[in-house]
């Protein structure tokens, strides 16, 4: 079974841009976890943060994950699962639930950028991030802290990609060829 592409890292490290690329090269579909859970639940990620809390948001985010994880489209031929590229959320893998199941679908490849480059994108998009709002702080100083918190959780992914000096294009073909160089290492192991 071929397996999925699964796309994570911090907020601003660019998956919603590059994870369509990475597919579009692939032939694959795309699928971003942040959307189905949208779409199910039929609000946007900051009003769930706010009339349900956080506790719930992950609670709907393992719910999906698991889903995506589990139920993907089959091949009509083979009835085999068809491969995706999937973008998670930036906190899918501190749950350890999550990073099991992501990893039983597919390679899973982190994308990283610079704190700074981080905040630059952050401040730039029109995405309401409830997460780096807590505590009041500087956006630098609770970039920082977060990742700090988050770097063991990252450091699973079987490889990072650093997207603060490239364009999406070129993040794209990186994580490509990461993706093939982890395939073919793969294929070896199990022949
Ligand atoms: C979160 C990241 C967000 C979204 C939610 C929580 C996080 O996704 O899932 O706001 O805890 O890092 P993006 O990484 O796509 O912004």
């Amino acid at each position: 079974m071929t397996p999925c592409l699964i796309l994570t890292g911090f907020m601003g490290t660019g998956k919603s841009s590059i994870a369509p690329i990475v597919a579009r090269r692939l032939g694959w579909p795309y699928i971003d976890s942040d959307e189905v859970l949208v779409a199910r639940a039929g609000k946007s990620i900051a009003a769930i943060f706010e009339s349900e809390g956080e506790a719930q948001f992950r609670k709907l985010e393992r719910e999906v994950i698991a889903d995506l994880s589990r139920d993907r489209p089959r091949c009509p031929q083979s009835g085999n699962p068809r491969p995706a590229v999937i973008a998670t959320g930036g906190g899918v893998l501190m749950d350890d639930a999550n990073y099991q199941a992501l990893k039983h679908a597919g390679v899973i490849i982190c994308l990283s950028a610079r704190p700074e480059v981080i905040a630059r994108r952050v401040e730039r998009s029109r995405t309401r991030r409830p997460k780096l709002l807590e505590g009041g702080q500087p956006l630098g100083e609770r970039i920082a802290e977060m990742l700090e918190q988050r770097k063991d959780a990252y450091a699973r992914a079987e490889a990072v990609v650093d997207t603060s000096d490239l364009t999406v294009e070129r993040a794209a073909e990186q994580v490509l060829a990461v993706f093939i160089k982890l395939g073919a290492k793969r294929c070896a192991a199990s022949a």
